[in-house]
């Protein structure tokens, strides 16, 4: 971080020294030097401080996160919350938390790695007991699914690209008691865990990463069926559509990963539908690559499948 403090000071000066320069050059008596050198220099000059303006106004937003206060949490850890936490983290969280796509979930993946430029680096967190969330209240670590802000309340950069605040109350808890309940694995990852670069921050000033509106309010799941209901409240959380577009028409992010439209699925049964993660080969025989998390959407339940299959099938 202190090095992008830097960067932004020499780009400020840079931006003051052609400022000089164009003032030196509007006072030439030479024309030639007077207009085209003014001109230079002064459109230099405000290309550098646009440059330098976004940039601080990224560092602004990365250091003044929106969040409120964390709620006062008891969770009853039922073996039955236990279960359920354990499920979402082994068909979502553990794409991210996890080298081997296995638990235990001891993080480690920079997701820096799949970005076409070089953004700086984001490391997922160690999620077991033995990581940076023994600091967290039962409390924080809801409001770090929901608000993606740190025990201290400095941002999340990756977590709040995903849909993860988007879990029904019910699940948040179920997660935090299975987060709990699981064996210490030591296992040092950075912390912070993220080190945005120059660039990064720029594109943050310029809305890469958007301020979400807090959510407000308990978020309650509908009844679980394999109906296009449920199907649309599982791709509130899932992060199927940062990859395949808000209408599953494809994906068209210019530095997120795409994947393809899904508007084919139509034409397959839901039996097909299902086997397709249960495999990683579609009914036309393709043999998925790893970009697409199918082994994870795979651990789903087939009354979930059954509701993402209704859902993408009943896209207009
Ligand atoms: C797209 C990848 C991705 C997914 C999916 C994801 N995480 Fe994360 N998570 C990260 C990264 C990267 C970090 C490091 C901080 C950051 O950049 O947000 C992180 C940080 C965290 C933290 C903060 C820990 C700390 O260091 O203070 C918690 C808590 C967390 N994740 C929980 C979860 C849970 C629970 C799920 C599933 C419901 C989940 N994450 C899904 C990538 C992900
Ligand atoms: C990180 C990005 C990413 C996410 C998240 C993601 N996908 Fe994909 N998906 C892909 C990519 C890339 C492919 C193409 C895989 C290949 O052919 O190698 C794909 C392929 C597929 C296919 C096969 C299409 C075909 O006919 O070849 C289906 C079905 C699918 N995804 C459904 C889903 C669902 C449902 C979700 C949410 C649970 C999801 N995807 C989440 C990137 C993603």
């Amino acid at each position: 971080m202190f090095i992008n403090i830097l960067i932004l000071l020499a780009l400020i000066g840079l931006a003051l020294g052609f400022g000089w320069l164009t003032r030196l050059a509007w006072r030439s008596h030479n024309a030639f030097a007077k207009w085209a050198g003014s001109l230079l220099s002064g459109l230099l000059t405000v290309v550098l401080l646009l440059v330098g303006l976004l940039a601080m106004k990224g560092l602004v937003m990365y250091y003044t996160p929106k969040y409120t206060p964390a709620p006062n949490l008891t969770i009853a850890s039922t073996p039955e919350q236990i279960a359920r936490g354990e499920h979402i983290a082994s068909a979502f969280c553990i794409d991210c938390h996890s080298t081997t796509g296995e638990f235990p979930l001891t993080g480690g993946v920079d997701l820096a790695d799949d970005l076409p430029i070089d953004l700086g680096s984001f490391i997922s967190s160690n999620l077991t007991p033995a990581g940076p969330l023994q600091n967290y209240t039962d409390g924080e670590l809801f409001r770090a699914l929901r608000e993606n802000v740190d025990e201290d309340g400095k941002r999340l950069l990756m977590m709040s690209g995903t849909n993860v605040r988007n879990l029904s109350d019910e699940d948040m808890l179920a997660m935090i008691a299975f987060l709990r309940s699981q064996e210490p694995v030591q296992h040092e990852t950075p912390n912070p865990p993220d080190a945005p670069n120059f660039t990064a921050l720029l594109l943050f000033g310029a809305g890469l990463f958007p301020d979400k509106e807090l959510l407000q309010g308990e978020i309650v799941a509908p009844e679980k069926a394999a109906t296009a209901e449920y199907g649309a409240f599982m791709m509130t959380f899932l992060d199927c559509k940062l990859c395949h577009g808000e209408n599953l028409t494809g994906g068209d992010s210019p530095i997120g990963p795409a994947g393809p439209p899904l508007t084919h699925i139509k034409g397959w049964t839901e039996e097909e539908f299902i086997a397709t993660f249960r495999t990683g080969v579609t009914p036309n025989g393709n043999q998925m690559g790893d970009l697409m998390p199918w082994r994870s959407t795979g651990r789903l339940d087939d009354v979930e499948l059954g509701a993402l299959y209704q859902y993408i099938i009943n896209q207009p």
